[in-house]
Formats: C-alpha cells, sequence, structure tokens
C-alpha cells in the first residue's frame, strides 16, 4: 500500500454497469410482497429478554496432507547450476558509526557489510524495539475470539466462494519486519525514503521477531492464505550474482514458511515490494523526479534484470516446494521510475517465470501485482471521457498486462509520452508472451477521469516538473458528474466505490485475459490512531469496505463471468505507511509501545462473510 493519490480505468463492452441512469420515484422494495396493514398497539410484561449470539471465531484446522509445488532444496539446488555460498554478518546496533571487523580485504566480508550501513548513512537509528529473539508464541485466549455485534445492515446475497478462491490477508516487509540491519540485513530504499519532516522510525511492529505470534492470531481466526514479501537484502545483503547468500534470512523464512504451513494455512510470496536494496541507488538521486510512478526504485539499473533474476532463482530453489503462489513485482510502476525500469520489470518477470515452468517444472502460480485506483470516465457517454480514462488505466496496466498477458506491444500511449521508450522487438515479446499465471491488482478505489483544458498531447509532450498532470495528461477527480463523492472517504485518497470493483475486475478480466487476483484492498478510517482502542477496534466503515468489495467480487464472478483468483486484505495489522503510522489500514490494532495486537470487529466480519459463503477452504 501506498499513500499518495494515484488514479484511472473503463470497461471494454463487457458488463459494465451504466453509470448514471435518470429515475424517478424511491427505491424500490422487491423483497416486500406484504401489503401494509395497521400496527396493534398492546400492553406487556416487560423483561430484558433479548437474545445475544455469542459465537467464536473458528480457527484453520491442522494440516492434514503436504502438498509439493516443486523440487526441494537438493534437487532444486542441483538444477540451479550455480554454486551458492552462504555466510552469516550478524547485527549492526543503533548508534554505531565506526567498523571494528578487520576483514577488509574481503569484497563480501563482515567489514564490508557494516560499510554498507554506515554508507547508509541513516537518520536516528537509536533502537531496535522490544525484541532481538524470536519470541515463543502463545495461543490466542477464547476470550479474544469473541465476535462482535454485527451491523444492523449487511449483505444479502446467495452467492458462494469458488472452490479455487484464495482468500486471505496480506502485509509487507518493511512496513512490518523491523530488524532492519540484525541478522545480516543489508540496507535498503526503504531506510531512505523520509517524507516531509516525519521522524523515521525502522522498528515497525517486529514482526521479524513476533511472526509466530503474528500467525497465530491469522490462525486463530481462521485465515487461509498468508501474503508476505521477503526482502532481497535480508537474502542478499551484496545483492548482486556471486555474492553470498545470508544464512541466518534462509533459515528464518524456512521456519516463517514451515510455520504458516503447520497452523493449517498457505504462504503466497512477493519478491520485492519497494524496499529495492539501496545498492542500486548509491551512485543515483533517489528524490530524482520520475517519468512516471513516485520513486526511484532503481529498477532501471543496467545490473537489475540479472541480479533479480538471480535472486528469484534463489528465493525458488529454497521456497518454491512449500510456496504455491509467487509475485515477483509489488506495483512495479510506482518505483519504475521511468521506461527503462517498466522494461527491466518485464523482461525480469519472464525470466523467471519461464525458469519456475520450464525449468523447475513449478506446479504453483507465478504472477505480478500491480497498482492502478480504476479510472472511470466523468461522462461515460462522452467518448473524450472514455478515451482519457481507457488512457489512464492502460498507461498504468499495460506496460506489463500487454507483453506480459498478450504478446502485445507496449500501449501506444506510453511509447509516445516516456522519454526513450522503446518497443520489444518481434523476438522479445514472443519471449515474454503469455507469462503470467495470474493478473494482480491492488484496486482500492476508482477515480473519476475527464480531459483537461490544455489537452492531453501538450502535456504529453511535457515531464512532471513542467505539468503536475503528467505522464497521464488527464484531469482525476473524486466526484462525480453531480458533484457528489464516488463514495464514503477514508483517511486517504480511498473512497468505497464497490460497483466500480465490479467494472474494474471486468475490465481486467476481459481485456488482459487472466485469472484476475486482488493482491490488496483496504480501508484506512479517518483520524483512527486519534480514538480511543474501544473505538478503533469498532471500525464499522472498514466492514462496509470489506463486505461491500466483497460482495461485488462475487457479482463479477457469478453474474458477470469473470475468474477472480482471490482476495488479500491489506493490511493484517496496522503498519508504517512509509512516513508514519497514521493511516492505518489494518484489521488489527497495534500498540506502538508494547507491540500488543488486538483484532478489529471488521477482521470478524470479513472472515464471517468469506466462511459463510464457503470460502475457506474448509468445512466448519
Ligand atoms: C430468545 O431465544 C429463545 C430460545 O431460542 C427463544 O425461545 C426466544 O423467542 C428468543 N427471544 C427473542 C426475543 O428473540
Ligand atoms: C542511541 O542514542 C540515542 C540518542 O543518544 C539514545 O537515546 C539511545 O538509547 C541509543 N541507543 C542505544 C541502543 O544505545
Ligand atoms: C530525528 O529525530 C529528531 C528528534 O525526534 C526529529 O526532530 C528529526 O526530524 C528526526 N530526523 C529524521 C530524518 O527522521
Ligand atoms: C522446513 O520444512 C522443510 C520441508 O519439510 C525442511 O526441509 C526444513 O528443514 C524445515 N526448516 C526449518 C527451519 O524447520
Ligand atoms: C535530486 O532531485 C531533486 C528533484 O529533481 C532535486 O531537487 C535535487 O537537487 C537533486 N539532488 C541532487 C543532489 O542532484
Ligand atoms: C521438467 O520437464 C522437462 C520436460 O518434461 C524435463 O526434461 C525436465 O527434466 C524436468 N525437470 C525437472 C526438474 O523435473
Ligand atoms: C465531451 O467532453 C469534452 C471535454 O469535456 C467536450 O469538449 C465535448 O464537447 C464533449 N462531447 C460531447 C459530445 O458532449
Ligand atoms: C532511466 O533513468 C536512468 C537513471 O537516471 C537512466 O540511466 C536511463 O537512461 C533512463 N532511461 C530512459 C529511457 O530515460
Ligand atoms: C498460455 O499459457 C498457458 C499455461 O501454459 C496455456 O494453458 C495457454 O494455452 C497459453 N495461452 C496462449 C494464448 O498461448
Ligand atoms: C522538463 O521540461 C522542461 C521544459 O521543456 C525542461 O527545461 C526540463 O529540462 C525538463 N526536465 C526534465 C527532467 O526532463
Ligand atoms: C499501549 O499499552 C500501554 C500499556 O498497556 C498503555 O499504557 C498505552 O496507553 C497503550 N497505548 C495506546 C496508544 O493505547
Amino acid at each position: 500500500m501506498r499513500t499518495e493519490l494515484v488514479l484511472v480505468a473503463v470497461a471494454t463492452g463487457a458488463h459494465a454497469q451504466q453509470l448514471y441512469v435518470s429515475t424517478t420515484g424511491y427505491t424500490e422494495r422487491a423483497q416486500c410482497t406484504q401489503p401494509p396493514s395497521t400496527p396493534s398497539y398492546r400492553f406487556e410484561a416487560f423483561s430484558f429478554t433479548q437474545n445475544e449470539t455469542v459465537r467464536h471465531a473458528i480457527p484453520v484446522p491442522s494440516p492434514t496432507t503436504t502438498h509439493t509445488y516443486a523440487p526441494g532444496y537438493e534437487e532444486a539446488y542441483s538444477i540451479l547450476g550455480t554454486s551458492l555460498s552462504t555466510t552469516t554478518w550478524g547485527n549492526l546496533l543503533p548508534n554505531a558509526t565506526s567498523i571494528s571487523a578487520t576483514d577488509t580485504d574481503d569484497t563480501y566480508g563482515q567489514a564490508a557489510w557494516s560499510s554498507l550501513w554506515v554508507e547508509a548513512d541513516l537518520a536516528n537509528y537509536t533502537s531496535v524495539g522490544l525484541y532481538t529473539t524470536t519470541v515463543d508464541p502463545t495461543p490466542v485466549p477464547s476470550s479474544e475470539l469473541v465476535l462482535p455485534p454485527r451491523d444492523y445492515f449487511g449483505p444479502t446475497d446467495c452467492y458462494t466462494f469458488p472452490e479455487d478462491f484464495l482468500f486471505g490477508v496480506a502485509a509487507s516487509a518493511a512496513q512490518i519486519e523491523g530488524a532492519i540491519a540484525l541478522e545480516g540485513r543489508g540496507p535498503t530504499l526503504m531506510e531512505k525514503l523520509i517524507r516531509d519532516d516525519r521522524p523515521k522510525n525502522y522498528i515497525t511492529n517486529e514482526n521479524y521477531y513476533l511472526y509466530k505470534q503474528d500467525l497465530q492470531r491469522l490462525a486463530a481466526m481462521g485465515v487461509k492464505y498468508y501474503s508476505f514479501s521477503i526482502p532481497w537484502s535480508r537474502i542478499l545483503p551484496f545483492t548482486v550474482p556471486g555474492s553470498p547468500v545470508n544464512e541466518e534470512a534462509i533459515k528464518h523464512y524456512d521456519d516463517l514458511i514451515n510455520y504458516t504451513l503447520e497452523l493449517g494455512m498457505v504462504p503466497v510470496v512477493t519478491m520485492i515490494h519497494f524496499d529495492s536494496p539501496l545498492y542500486f541507488l548509491k551512485d543515483s538521486n533517489i528524490s530524482a523526479t520520475p517519468d512516471i510512478g513516485y520513486n526511484n526504485g532503481g529498477y532501471w539499473h543496467p545490473e537489475f534484470v540479472e541480479s533479480f533474476v538471480n535472486y528469484g532463482k534463489i528465493l525458488f530453489t529454497h521456497f518454491a516446494d512449500r510456496v504455491p503462489v509467487w509475485t515477483t513485482f509489488n506495483e512495479p510502476l510506482l518505483y519504475a521510475f521511468n521506461f527503462t525500469g517498466i522494461d527491466n520489470v518485464v523482461k525480469a518477470h519472464a525470466e523467471l517465470y519461464h525458469y519456475y515452468h520450464d525449468v523447475l517444472n513449478g506446479t504453483g502460480k507465478v504472477g505480478f501485482k500491480l497498482n492502478d485506483n480504476f479510472g472511470v470516465p466523468k461522462n461515460p457517454e462522452n467518448q473524450t471521457d472514455v478515451d482519457a480514462a481507457n488512457r489512464f488505466n492502460e498507461m498504468q496496466l499495460g506496460g506489463f498486462g500487454n507483453p506480459l498477458c498478450l504478446g502485445e506491444q507496449y500501449p501506444q500511449s506510453l511509447l509516445d509520452t516516456l522519454p526513450g521508450a522503446q518497443p520489444l522487438s518481434g523476438e522479445q515479446l514472443a519471449y515474454v508472451s503469455n507469462t503470467t499465471d495470474f493478473f494482480g491488482i491492488d484496486p482500492y478505489t476508482a477515480t473519476v477521469i475527464s480531459v483537461p483544458a490544455e489537452g492531453i498531447e501538450s502535456c504529453a509532450q511535457q515531464n512532471l516538473s513542467t505539468n503536475p498532470l503528467y505522464p497521464y495528461c488527464v484531469t482525476q477527480e473524486t466526484t462525480n458528474i453531480y458533484g457528489w463523492n464516488m463514495g464514503y472517504r477514508s483517511e486517504s485518497y480511498v473512497y468505497i466505490t464497490p460497483t466500480y470493483l465490479r467494472s474494474y475486475l471486468s475490465y481486467l478480466w476481459n481485456t488482459w485475459r487472466k485469472p484476475v487476483l486482488i493482491g490488496e484492498f483496504g480501508f484506512p478510517i479517518h483520524d483512527e490512531s486519534l480514538r480511543d482502542l474501544p473505538d478503533q477496534l469498532f471500525d464499522s466503515p472498514r466492514s462496509q469496505y470489506y463486505l461491500s468489495y466483497l460482495s461485488e467480487t462475487l457479482t463479477a464472478i457469478w453474474e458477470d463471468g469473470v475468474h477472480v483468483l482471490g482476495a488479500f486484505a491489506w493490511s493484517f495489522m496496522d503498519n508504517w505507511e512509509f512516513g508514519d503510522y497514521a493511516s492505518q489500514f489494518g484489521i488489527q490494532v497495534v500498540n506502538r509501545t508494547t507491540q500488543e495486537r488486538f483484532y478489529k470487529k471488521s477482521f470478524f466480519d470479513m472472515v464471517d462473510f468469506v466462511g459463510a459463503r464457503g470460502g475457506l477452504g474448509h468445512n466448519h
């Protein structure tokens, strides 16, 4: 998740809903067949007999079978065909300013590792938090698992989730792990991204040491899929091919994956979630204005493709036997920086897909997940607005979707707008074509699109320094043609827009023709962090967001014929949102002093919604 405003997109003639249908009269109540009758007033003896149902969350059942999706480590290592050295580097503790290691002639030694951190020159690295070793989990007390009172109004649908639907929760490493310089991790862009004057904090949720407890809490609620990211800089602190693998990191994620499975859940791994190794940015301006996206993630670097593929193969070698779903890149456009970044992501992804399916013969799924808050035309009957919305969506999604799903060229809008953009050759297109098992999307909200007064063409010849609308060059609004907000507004840019989600799923499926995976969706309630704990926990607007989005997902599946592969709620707890902790997307509250977690109402409501519709993959 990210906290800035991005918008965009529209349907292709599939079952898009009409945006504005004029009507008169009040809302019809088709379900009411009884004619109104006269009330009959009477006295009765009063007593407190109103029944309250007390229910408990249903934990994930213990696993009964073991699935294997690719060769185990020994065989995968021999297939990899390169020797991997492993080592450990230990910790760089807060306030350290000098290097005591003496192995200065070892390129990848202790002194070199410490130098990475000294060069990273962290501001305010003064504490590691409460924990420096893995905390033993304790069972969640049953008193924490009593369902909260329901919201009065709720879904009335009769659909169920298909058997292969993946329901789960998600988070990313930089936002929850902490332990940034412990157990051999190398520095990443995340430690350098300091927005405004907000004080930096590297502790986040200490999930690196609290993962067992966090997993217990998910399993106790009945969650089936756990989607997390692995930081490249933990596995390979020196980033590049031929550099040693961090033994402690491999052990850590081995154990995390095993523990997830032991609890009856299924791991889903993202290979990079904004946390680029600082290696790619050491000679570069981190704050440079991008041609596209938000940040300079270093994906344009000449060594990026080869290095990422090497890293991805190492992850497959160690974990592909037990992990059935892989996401190579999270929202790559936002950190692509320029056309070279996009082009490199496409090439690196395709190479890893081929390796997984053609060399390892992996039977799981490999895909990517993209950002784009669905752009809908301000006036759907005005072709100019429709074209603008299509441009907005296509520029964010088509750079990846066209080649990787369809074997089609980059969108003309990207080629015409981004400096230095080059089409893929026929040979390149053939290689990257059809190299994804799903189309991942983080469809938080929608945005209303029209053409700016200056037009698209002149803007597209400029840059972000001269024109804030560049590169999409469309007007984005949050109100519809009548001036109403699109939906209930959150802390930031997220408006509750469930019916646009249905259109969006249809657009994605019919345009790129791959099963759609909702990789993240979630809602930060306005000023939630300022409320008392019991009020934070009773988060009805978030329940409304989740239940309405899931309801429209079912409608898309059953009425529009859209293959939706699954949905992962963001985030499984409040976390660091790239600057602070105020935008609370979580379905659990975290006490920043004690690191205690508390379930929010929306978590119970969502699991109940999915479970009641057969979406948890187990019977109860
Ligand atoms: C409460 O539950 C009891 C037992 O199921 C039932 O007989 C009674 O009618 C319920 N009362 C109300 C007010 O629903
Ligand atoms: C690091 O320095 C800060 C500021 O002097 C201090 O508050 C903090 O306790 C130190 N941290 C450690 C782990 O020594
Ligand atoms: C470092 O901490 C101080 C004191 O809390 C704060 O004023 C300053 O903004 C912080 N600097 C950064 C870069 O986080
Ligand atoms: C995790 O499970 C795998 C496969 O069962 C096993 O080979 C490995 O040793 C386990 N790792 C840890 C850290 O327990
Ligand atoms: C980095 O880029 C920003 C934004 O373009 C610019 O203001 C700044 O001067 C640049 N810094 C350096 C060191 O070039
Ligand atoms: C993968 O399948 C190919 C073609 O069937 C076969 O040649 C190769 O040995 C298999 N590789 C593994 C690791 O099983
Ligand atoms: C469509 O919208 C554009 C831009 O707002 C406007 O100039 C044009 O007249 C509209 N076309 C129609 C047919 O309404
Ligand atoms: C992208 O940015 C990098 C770093 O500034 C630069 O080397 C590369 O040429 C740029 N690519 C394009 C297409 O402009
Ligand atoms: C894409 O790849 C899948 C999986 O290998 C295959 O089933 C499908 O037929 C391919 N589609 C096209 C259009 O080549
Ligand atoms: C943006 O465009 C202006 C005006 O054409 C030009 O002076 C400037 O160098 C451009 N900036 C970048 C980063 O290309
Ligand atoms: C965190 O927990 C501590 C200890 O229970 C408590 O004093 C504090 O008020 C809590 N913080 C918040 C923001 O609730």
